[in-house]
């Protein structure tokens, strides 16, 4: 009898642990994902094979991230497909960022409609691999056919290294989690008051400079005087920065470095006081906040500055946008300084306001002239902009819902959804939320249920190009607590961007339960409030 009853259990366990049902699994959501007969056993035998030499790094980074779930590395060949493989290809005929992945008895089939499709292809693979019974380094999968492509073509999230620095190790991470959630854009802070984080050959004084605060405020910015006599920064090097782009590239995402104007200018004025309307002298800043001291607009030295500060940034970004800033520049020293307001005059511009749209429009037009598109915070509307210019909507969503009527591409980034450096909680200090921005909570389900398109009729919707999330970095000091900012909120960012349309939060819920077994076999830190049932 016992035997028996051992039999029967043996059969049932089998058959259920083996059938896992995929739609419960992947985020962001797919289009459609239908499950099939059996299963295939990816063993550590299993070779991934490449049909084209170009996806061989896609299979050899996805085999690299396999190991953490199978605790073996798979082989990875150029190959054509074959049965009792994992099979990449590519379909020109699909959407660039579409994908076709197909788990049967015989083999696992993966067809992209470029590259960047495949490695898309690859992250659903991973994730349902990570959620499938592993024995003896062999993993069962269940049969299954998704179809999937992403609604939006603009899927970011900006990371601020200038009011903390990170390594270029943790700025890969950073990179690592954004590819995993198919996020494709990767906007770089670089410039900033307390810091500026670039090395310009033609401008090495920026480095030592720019680069270094005296000190940093501790505690909260508007109540503390307390600061930690500690000189702060550092500086990415140009040969860090191109491996941080070519590490985003393998992954296939684009790196859109910011470099900010005309205000948040700080650490640029600290080095070249003549740049500013004062002359100075100035102070990288050893607090948070807005700065009254910007780029004078009136100097033609500036402009020769900022584009020459442009013409090496545009050698390590290939990437077609350049965000230029535009954000909090205060008009105060503008309105007092002899040179802006001769430039006021001899433009014919009616005000400070227009005085900034010639600025970034000047800026815009040289970038263009080398091909480059640029992209500004939601200030850059004030004053007028040009056709050309892609808005960051960040004080909530009525920048992009005003360019969008304009007929100016936008990104929704509003504070009130996608600023994932405030609290996500609605208790922080009961929940134990380290030091954060304490301006509203942003939990995990507000973050989801942004509408990028709230507001705008189906003939305005087009010009949403997508949404972001944004990590300021003023309370973040160390790279645990960037990830406990990012995740989870970022997969909920990365469902509005892919699965738009398609989106249910208590799904959505379920799902994170999963992928937050992924993010422990590969190491990364998450908050634990969603997780622990808080909000
Ligand atoms: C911003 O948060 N100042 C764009
Ligand atoms: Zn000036």
């Amino acid at each position: 009898m016992k035997r028996i009853l051992l039999v029967i259990v043996a059969i049932i366990c089998t058959t259920a642990v083996y059938a896992v049902d995929y739609t419960n699994v992947i985020v962001p959501r797919p289009v459609s994902c239908e499950a099939g007969e059996g299963d295939f056993v990816i063993s550590s035998k299993t070779v991934v094979r490449a049909e084209v030499l170009s996806l061989v790094r896609a299979g050899e980074i996805f085999a690299e991230d396999l190991e953490r779930v199978l605790g073996r590395e798979l082989t990875v060949k150029k190959s054509s497909p074959r049965a009792g493989a994992i099979n990449l290809s590519v379909d020109s005929t699909l959407e660039s960022e579409q994908y076709m992945l197909k788990v049967t008895k015989a083999g696992i089939w993966i067809v992209g409609g470029s590259e960047r499709g495949v490695f898309f292809g690859l992250q659903s693979l991973l994730q349902i691999a990570a959620a499938s019974p592993v024995e003896k380094s062999s993993l069962a999968l269940s049969a299954v056919t998704i179809a999937d492509k992403p609604h939006f073509e603009y899927r970011g999230a900006m990371f601020d290294v200038c009011r903390h620095i990170f390594t270029v190790d943790e700025v890969k991470r950073y990179i690592d989690i954004l590819a995993l959630h198919k996020i494709n854009k990767f906007h770089w802070h670089l410039t900033e008051d307390q810091g500026w984080r670039i090395e310009i050959k033609r401008y090495p004084e920026l480095s030592q400079v720019g680069a270094y605060r005296n000190e940093t405020i501790i505690g909260r910015n508007r109540k503390s005087k307390v600061y930690d006599d500690t000189r702060y920064g550092g500086v990415f090097t140009q040969d860090e920065v191109r491996e941080v782009v070519a590490y985003a590239a393998e992954r296939y995402i684009d790196v859109i470095p910011e470099i900010e104007m005309p205000g948040h200018a700080v650490a640029a004025l600290t080095t070249y006081p003549e740049l500013g309307c004062t002359g100075g002298p100035y102070e990288v800043w050893t607090r948070w906040g807005i700065s009254k001291n910007i780029f004078c607009a009136g100097k033609e030295s500036t402009f020769e500055f900022i584009e020459n500060v442009l013409t090496e940034v545009l050698e390590l970004f290939p990437y077609k946008y350049i965000h230029i800033g535009g954000d909090e520049a205060p008009r105060d020293m503008w309105k007092r300084c002899p040179h802006c307001q001769k430039r006021i005059k001899d433009e014919g511009l009616k005000d400070e306001n227009e005085l900034q749209s010639y600025f970034m429009e000047r800026v815009e037009k040289w970038l263009n002239e080398r091909g480059r598109s640029i992209i500004g915070w939601d200030e850059i509307l004030k004053g007028g902009i040009s056709k050309s210019a892609t808005v960051m909507s960040w004080r909530g969503s009525k920048g992009g819902i005003a360019a969008a009527k304009l007929g100016n591409y936008a990104i929704m980034t509003p504070n009130t959804h996608c600023y994932i450096d405030y609290y996500q909680t609605s208790n922080p200090a009961e929940n134990g939320e380290p030091l954060g921005n304490g301006r509203f909570p942003v939990t995990l389900r507000k973050t989801y249920s942004l509408d990028p398109y709230a507001g705008l009729n189906e003939q305005q919707q087009q010009y949403i190009k997508g949404v972001q999330v944004n990590l300021w970095t003023e309370y973040i000091a160390t790279f645990d607590h960037v990830q406990h900012m990012l995740l989870p909120r970022v997969a909920a960012l990365a469902e509005t961007g892919w699965s738009y349309g398609n989106k249910d939060y208590d799904d959505f819920a379920r799902r994170m339960h999963i992928l937050r077994k992924l993010y422990d076999k590969k190491g990364f830190v998450y908050a634990p409030y969603f997780f622990n049932g808080i909000e």
